[in-house]
Order: C-alpha cells, then sequence, then structure tokens
C-alpha cells in the first residue's frame, strides 16, 4: 500500500515537472551527438568568445565543444537539480576548465557577454514573449543557434542548415 502511494507520488510529481518543461522551455530530449560539431561550425564560434546552452541537459553540447573550442568559453543553464548533477559530475571528470554550469532558470539570467546562444526549445517556447526578451540582450554580431525549431519573425540574417538525414539548424545573426 505505501510502496503504491509512493509510486503515485513520484509519478504525479514526474509529470508535473515534464509539463513544467514543456510549458518553460523543452522537456528533456539530448540534441544528437552527431549534429554538435556541426553546431560549432554553423555558429562561427571564435577563439576567446563565450557561448551558450539555454536548457543544457547533462551539458553534452558544451563538454564536446569545449574540447573542440579550448580557447572559448561555454556557459550551461539548466532548470533541472537532476541533469544539473549529473552535467557538474561530467565537467568534473572530463577535466576541462572553459566550462561553467549555472542551474537556474534561463529567463531569470543575463546574457549581455553571449556571443552564441544554442538553444534546443519547442516552437511554442521559442516564439515566446520571454524567450524574445532573452534574444533582446544580446549584442550585434552575436549569434542564435536552434536546433530543428525556428523563430517566426526576424529582421537580421538567417542561415539555415538542413542535410538530409540529419536535424535542421537555423542560425540567426543580431542585427546592428
Ligand atoms: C530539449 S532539452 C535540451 C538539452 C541540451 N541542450 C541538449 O541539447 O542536449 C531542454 C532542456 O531545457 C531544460 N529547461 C526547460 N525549461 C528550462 C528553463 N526555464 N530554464 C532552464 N532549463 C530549462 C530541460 O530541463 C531540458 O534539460
Amino acid at each position: 500500500m505505501i510502496s503504491a502511494i509512493c509510486i503515485s507520488v513520484a509519478s504525479c510529481v514526474i509529470a508535473a515537472w515534464m509539463i513544467y518543461t514543456i510549458l518553460s522551455l523543452a522537456p528533456w530530449l539530448p540534441t544528437r551527438k552527431s549534429d554538435i560539431a556541426r553546431i560549432g561550425t554553423l555558429s562561427g564560434l571564435k577563439s576567446g568568445e563565450t557561448f551558450y546552452d539555454l536548457g543544457s541537459g547533462d551539458a553534452r553540447v558544451i563538454l564536446l565543444l569545449a574540447r573542440l573550442y579550448p580557447d572559448a568559453r561555454f556557459v550551461g543553464v539548466e532548470m533541472s537539480f537532476v541533469l544539473h548533477g549529473i552535467a557538474c559530475a561530467r565537467v568534473f571528470f572530463s577535466g576541462v576548465t572553459n566550462v561553467r554550469l549555472i542551474r537556474g532558470n534561463i529567463y531569470t539570467q543575463s546574457y549581455g557577454d553571449a556571443d552564441v546562444l544554442y538553444v534546443f526549445g519547442v516552437r511554442r517556447s521559442i516564439n515566446s514573449p520571454r524567450f524574445l526578451g532573452v534574444v533582446a540582450q544580446l549584442r550585434a554580431h552575436s549569434r542564435i543557434v536552434l536546433y530543428n525549431f525556428t523563430l517566426k519573425r526576424w529582421d537580421g540574417i538567417t542561415v539555415r542548415d538542413a542535410p538530409e538525414g540529419q536535424t535542421p539548424l537555423t542560425i540567426y545573426t543580431v542585427p546592428e
């Protein structure tokens, strides 16, 4: 009886968390490993620049890119305590020194130092006024890289990369 109650409560908590993340940005669904190097190349990331992964999950994107671009800085922002804990352990054991992880809400951070924002969020979230508030913080020439989904409207340069059999990436450059 007690175990049935515990299972029900745990299921409700997990379901509520899933719904919350869907409404906020996206539930945890990792970027395919085979797409990660493409993200670095298409973002035009250079030495000394700062790359953010908004909703960084287990940090797989920034960890791989941090090895490929040792002279760039990487920041992951993740709301889930569990995923953040896993990400911290992965970063610690990887030995990379150019990664910083923040446990928090992407909508309450500052992105004034960002050169690239990578986001794997659902269509509704990335077109919400809250997300557009994040984008509004970016400096001219910064890039936003979106996985699979796209913005409904953008006034700057847009590049779409959709090779057959791979997930589309769209890169938006912030105008002057
Ligand atoms: C689709 S997953 C992408 C994970 C990672 N970026 C990757 O590509 O492998 C979206 C992530 O965003 C996190 N998330 C959802 N809403 C968030 C919010 N408001 N602030 C921070 N993280 C959030 C989820 O917990 C989940 O890990």
